[in-house]
């Protein structure tokens, strides 16, 4: 018999790029986890359309028709309850939450962002990579705490950063990691393999231990 997969509700408010990545590893039955909900702050956001191609039943909450930040998160939480949603992936999703709701959901929540934490928090991340001059850049998966882009982290993965790189062109090169990345750490966290103790969080499963090094040298 199967075992029970962990029931999962994707928080978005664009795109929906690593929403997608989600989908798909979620469309094998063999992954642990089980896209149930995918739920925008944008009524407009283009991830809700795809999410609906892969047969994903979606909501919006729109933000701005709330009073203030408590009775969005509040509306939100209600409705992840009543889908029996378990554990919640923010993938590009653009609000800041509530301490409340951060607190409701601990330990059941994370975030993927386009750095190394916890160096380059917040937005704009591959331009100040560039201006600090940083040899390897790449993404991080962590569970969420009420500071932004803090909390334990799951998984990351580099990139080389290349002499000619544009913002743009290093973007694309870590959005390429984070698609691997994010279906690696979500399946980890439902397979029960991360544990959180202290202010850190714990991969149990074994993994190969690389060395990761760059400049890269052309011949
Ligand atoms: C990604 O770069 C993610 O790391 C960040 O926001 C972006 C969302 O892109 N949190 P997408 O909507 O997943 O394509």
């Amino acid at each position: 018999m199967m075992a029970k997969r962990l029931k999962v509700a994707v928080l978005i408010s664009g795109r929906g790029s690593n929403m997608e990545s989600l989908l798909k590893a979620a469309s094998e039955p063999s992954y642990p986890a089980k896209i149930v909900l995918v739920l925008s702050n944008r009524p407009e956001a283009p991830g809700l359309e795809k999410a609906r191609q892969y047969g994903i039943e979606t909501q919006v909450v729109d933000h701005k028709t709330y009073r203030n930040r408590e009775s969005f998160d509040g509306e939100m939480h209600e409705i992840l309850l009543a889908k029996g949603v378990e554990f919640i992936a923010l993938a590009g999703f653009m609000r800041l939450l509530s301490q409340r709701f951060v607190e409701d959901w601990r330990d059941r929540m994370i975030n993927i962002h386009p750095a190394l934490l916890p160096l380059f928090p917040g937005l704009d991340t591959h331009e100040r990579a560039l201006e600090a001059g940083v040899k390897i850049h790449g993404c991080s998966v962590h569970f969420l705490r009420h500071e932004m882009d803090t909390g334990p982290l799951i998984g990351q993965a580099a990139v080389p950063v290349l002499h000619d790189d544009t913002p743009e062109s290093l973007a694309a090169r870590v959005l390429e990691a984070e698609h691997q990345l994010y279906p690696l750490c979500l399946k980890l966290v439902a397979e029960g393999q991360v544990k959180i103790t202290g202010g850190n969080a714990q991969v149990l499963a074994k993994s190969p231990g690389e060395i990761l090094i760059n400049p890269i040298y052309s011949s």
